[in-house]
């Protein structure tokens, strides 16, 4: 099965279309920093750069009256549950091997503990836990991180240069088990 690729998800008219929201920079930059914990941690680097471009999905609109209250939206924040649920439809819709949608999705509800009433500090597995970390290293405070700007076509830039460094690391995994 080939690969669904981060350029394909990044094209698709839903990932535009709440990926404008939470920022196209934060995302792309996320997915970098995913690809070297990744490496670091010995994870899957297609399931964290994937989980890392779509762990903020889920925001919704966030400005009332051209304004946006940064600890409002928090009190009521869900968007790492809605982000789940948006990145499995999603991949779905694009052939994605169903188990590699599960694992995104969960690694996206888990990226962030600030809706529970408990934390996920070293309950995290590696995964997840370079989904969330790649996340931190980018965060800025009162969600600064989310007005970045970047252009559609650096983004497709940068992403399709991730697609390549994510199937070498793949492809000599593979030399690795067949040896
Ligand atoms: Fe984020």
């Amino acid at each position: 099965m080939t690969r669904v690729t981060l350029v394909d998800v990044f094209k698709h008219r839903i990932t535009q279309k709440y990926l404008q929201r939470s920022g196209i920079n934060h995302a792309v930059t996320v997915a970098g920093y995913a690809f070297d914990l990744a490496v670091k941690n010995e994870v899957d680097p297609n399931l964290a750069t994937k989980s890392a471009l779509l762990h903020d999905m889920g925001h919704y609109e966030w400005y009332r009256d051209g304004k946006w209250d940064y600890d409002e939206y928090r009190k009521h924040d869900i968007h790492a549950i809605k982000g789940a649920e948006r990145a499995h439809k999603l991949l779905i819709r694009l052939g994605e091997d169903r188990l590699v949608a599960k694992e995104v999705s969960v690694a996206v509800l888990l990226h962030t503990d600030s809706y529970l009433n408990f934390d996920l500090d070293n309950k995290r597995t590696p995964l997840q836990y370079v989904v969330a970390e790649a996340d931190r290293i980018d965060e800025q405070p009162n969600g600064l991180h989310h007005y970045k700007q970047m252009d559609k076509s650096d983004a497709l830039k940068i992403l399709h240069r991730l697609d390549l460094k994510i199937d070498k690391v793949l492809e000599n995994d593979e030399k690795k088990m067949s040896s």
